[in-house]
């Protein structure tokens, strides 16, 4: 499945909602005109995290038609890709720095149907995804080290998407950005050239999330 669309999307990354009732903040969500859900899904190996996983996937793929954007954070992903699958995942994305077949992974992933990421944390080389981006469908370009929602932005992290921009040239694959993002930066985030964009605690802070996405689009297109 291909990204489609040319404007960018915001993904709430939903380890930042009110997780004690998970159900009623996805059809919210949803109500909003959100389209993407994004899943941070942390082993406590990979990253000093330990968040959801299968049964909490299952449980809200019941409740919502919206797209269910997996980040793994965990060793071993290969392991549990068709599981992902079956909990109901359409985007899957994999770290490079955990991977040690990427390209084999992103097929994996591929041929089960899902959109395939490919993640790069704020310390790595984007030299490492060389091999990969004629192959995955989509960056995820870390802004914040994996591991918790409500952290900084590391501010070097928009030079990194548009020399990443330029990297990948004519290819068809789009950045999504994952980390720090919130109103104040949003406008640069999209000028940069990212077109997905992860938020937790800056979308989370806004009480009435159809008034969220309109505010933050607003202020995503200022200018043009
Ligand atoms: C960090 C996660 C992010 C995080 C985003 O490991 O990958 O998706 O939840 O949260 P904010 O936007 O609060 O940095
Ligand atoms: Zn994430």
């Amino acid at each position: 499945m291909a990204l489609k669309s040319k404007t960018f999307k915001l993904a709430p990354s939903i380890l930042a909602s009110d997780l004690s009732c998970l159900g009623t903040e996805v059809q919210k969500l949803e109500k909003a005109g959100i389209e993407v859900l994004h899943f941070d899904i942390m082993d406590g190996n990979f990253v000093p995290n330990i968040t959801f996983g299968f049964p909490v996937l299952q449980a809200l793929r019941k409740k919502t038609k919206l797209i269910f954007d997996a980040h793994l954070m965990i060793n071993n992903a290969d392991r549990y890709l068709e599981d992902f699958k079956k909990a109901g995942c359409d985007w899957l994305s994999v770290h490079v720095e955990a991977c040690s077949h990427l390209h084999g992974t992103v097929q994996k992933i591929q041929n089960l149907g899902m959109t395939a990421g490919v993640a790069i944390n704020p310390g790595t080389s984007l030299d490492e995804l060389n091999g990969i981006l004629d192959f995955a469908d989509f960056i995820l370009l870390m802004s914040v080290n994996p591991g918790f929602a409500g952290q900084s932005f590391i501010e070097n992290s928009f030079e990194r998407v548009r020399e990443l921009k330029k990297r990948i040239g004519k290819r068809k694959i789009k950045i999504q950005i994952d980390g720090g993002i919130k109103k104040e930066n949003i406008r640069e985030a999209v000028s940069a050239g990212c077109d997905i964009l992860v938020m937790g605690t800056g979308f989370f802070s806004f009480k009435d999330y159809k008034i969220a996405l309109i505010e933050l689009s607003k202020e995503a297109t200022r200018g043009d």
